[in-house]
């Protein structure tokens, strides 16, 4: 399972990429607006920090444009992944822009029909919003078991990349089912090395060390 950080935060991306915990990263306007930073900028130094696809999403919301954007993303890097949402406009930029030979990251996913689309429009990746979905009541984690079935039932090559990640329980219950990617908050990737029988066993631990007076250096 391959963990994409899901921020536009370059000291957050720097620390998780040096301990080979960034296989990519995904951006998005919202947090380019957290960044404080130019996109363009902020973009260019990301995909200078980690070696795999790094989402920038376009802002047009037709076809043509959003090509054209796409285009002028795709030239900060090689590993630009772009960003284009589940529009029927966006799976058109979507055939075109991976026809050109760029990765696409059709985002914005909220059902296994229109992952469908994106598999056949050609996406690297399509990306299901888990955390969006559970905050109306509906279960994120059954649309992500829907897609595996149906990429796996046609072999469609278009990875699964779960998105809006809010907990470690959505990274655990993702990697169970079988999605090829988890974009998480770097918050949420940190989380998951916390677990309260470790901190009480390394006090007990710490504790009896004490009492035998030793040193290791
Ligand atoms: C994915 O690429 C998105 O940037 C992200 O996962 C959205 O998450 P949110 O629903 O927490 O904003």
């Amino acid at each position: 399972m391959k963990f994409f950080v899901d921020t536009a935060d370059v000291d957050a991306i720097r620390e998780l990429n040096d301990l080979g915990m960034a296989d990519g990263v995904t951006t998005n306007p919202s947090l380019i607006l957290k960044s404080g930073r130019d996109i363009l900028e902020v973009t260019r130094e990301i995909c200078g920090i980690v070696s795999g696809p790094v989402s920038a999403e376009v802002i047009a919301t037709e076809a043509p444009a959003m090509i054209e954007e796409g285009r002028k993303l795709a030239r900060i890097a090689p590993n630009i992944a772009v960003k284009v949402p589940l529009t029927w406009d966006g799976l058109k930029a979507c055939k075109a822009l991976s026809g050109e030979g760029h990765m696409v990251n059709v985002t914005l996913c909220f059902s296994a029909a229109q992952a469908i689309l994106a598999a056949k429009a050609g996406a690297t990746f399509v990306s299901p919003f888990i955390g969006r979905l559970d905050d109306i009541n509906l279960d994120g984690m059954d649309l992500i078991a829907d897609i595996r079935t149906i990429f796996d039932n046609y072999g469609f090559g278009t990875q699964i990349l779960a998105a809006s990640i809010r907990t470690v329980n959505h990274v655990t219950d993702a990697a169970k089912i079988g999605a090829d990617v988890v974009t998480a908050p770097p918050g949420v990737l940190k989380q998951m090395a916390a677990h309260p029988l470790t901190d009480k066993g390394l006090a007990t631990f710490l504790a009896d060390w004490e009492k035998t007076g030793q040193k290791i250096l």
